[in-house]
């Protein structure tokens, strides 16, 4: 049996796979395959490891139809939104994820994040960088505290809650949430309380994004969104670039209905160096490095052999997105 990465994984992954008697092919130039590269690579294989490019939704019906011969296609990523679920549960063909692995990860990029958007932290290190140290006002470009504020999470999982955690231990922070459903464990043990997304919009001092990308989150932070907010708050997105609309919210921001905006997704990616979003005081951008850790990447790729491997044993595998199919 033989899987195809289509880029390099921790080399612990490649271990497992190898120990139960799979070849490995990895993707090794340094950019990312096409689609249509990738279609032609795959069918001299019998699954898939598919490494990043969520954003370009490569997995399509088309992608999936002309590969429907392989056992498994394993994601070495939470998010599947790359992926038509609805065509490869048509088609049988197992999805799976590695959800969990990047869970303290993501929540320490989120808050690093609220943090660094609060104190300005990347505009002044701009500063350093670009020799304007010299003169500074005392009452110009102050940041602010974020002790005993309230913390929005829309989403309220597994990252959102690590989020909280750190958010409630660090600053006292008061949490609400939205979600479809009560998330019993965060309102016994973090005393967060579930609101509607309007409320949450209206309430939160700093608002963290932590739903998967679907049609009905895509967009929902556009510019009414964002004139509900208070003007003293700000915007926090570690999940996916898409969700929110980047146009409006640097309209926001130039605007001052935002106060700040901490990002690790942008819409699109990668962003161009021009956009305005890098060069403003109260923004901090990373490029989605959420579960850039050698513990999150190494369990991400320790997951994503368990699911090829089990799949090409045609086992069902541990970390289905669609177990539908079983
Ligand atoms: C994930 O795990 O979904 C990360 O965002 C990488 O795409």
């Amino acid at each position: 049996m033989k899987v195809f990465i289509s880029r390099p994984i921790p080399v612990i992954g490649i271990k497992l796979l190898e120990q139960a008697g799979i070849s490995v092919t990895q993707w090794t130039e340094k950019r990312n395959l096409t689609k249509e590269e990738l279609m032609i690579q795959c069918q001299q294989f019998d699954a898939l490891i598919n490494v990043g490019n969520n954003a370009q939704k490569r997995i399509d019906a088309e992608f999936l139809q002309a590969c429907r011969h392989l056992k498994v296609i394993s994601l070495y990523s939470v998010g599947y939104d790359g992926v038509d679920i609805a065509e490869a549960t048509r088609l049988k063909i197992p999805i799976g994820n590695t959800p969990g692995a990047s869970n303290e990860a993501v929540a320490d990029i989120a808050f690093l994040l609220m943090l660094a958007v609060s104190r300005k932290a990347f505009y002044y290190h701009q500063k350093i960088i670009n020799n304007q140290w010299g003169f500074t006002e005392s009452t110009k470009d102050l940041g602010f505290e974020l002790h005993n504020k309230t913390l929005g999470i829309w989403g309220l999982g597994r990252i959102g809650f690590e989020m909280a955690k750190r958010c409630i231990g660090a600053y006292n922070m008061n949490v609400i949430y939205c979600n479809n459903k009560v998330n019993d464990q965060a309102e016994k043990e973090l005393n967060a309380v579930k609101v509607s997304f309007d409320e949450l919009l209206a309430q939160s001092d700093v608002l963290s994004v932590h739903v998967n990308l679907t049609p009905e989150t895509q967009n929902k932070f556009n510019k009414n969104a964002f004139k509900k907010m208070k003007k003293r708050s700000i915007f926090i997105n570690t999940s996916r670039g898409a969700i929110h609309n980047e146009t409006d919210l640097i309209e926001a921001l130039e605007k001052g209905d935002l106060w700040g905006a901490g990002l690790d997704v942008t819409n699109p990616e990668p962003m161009l160096s021009s956009n305005p979003l890098l060069t403003m005081p109260n923004v901090a951008v990373l490029p989605h490095i959420g579960s850039a850790t050698e513990e999150a990447r190494n369990e991400m790729a320790k997951m994503a052999a368990a699911n090829t491997i089990a799949g090409l044993q045609n086992k069902r595998i541990p970390f289905p997105v669609n177990p539908e199919i079983y």
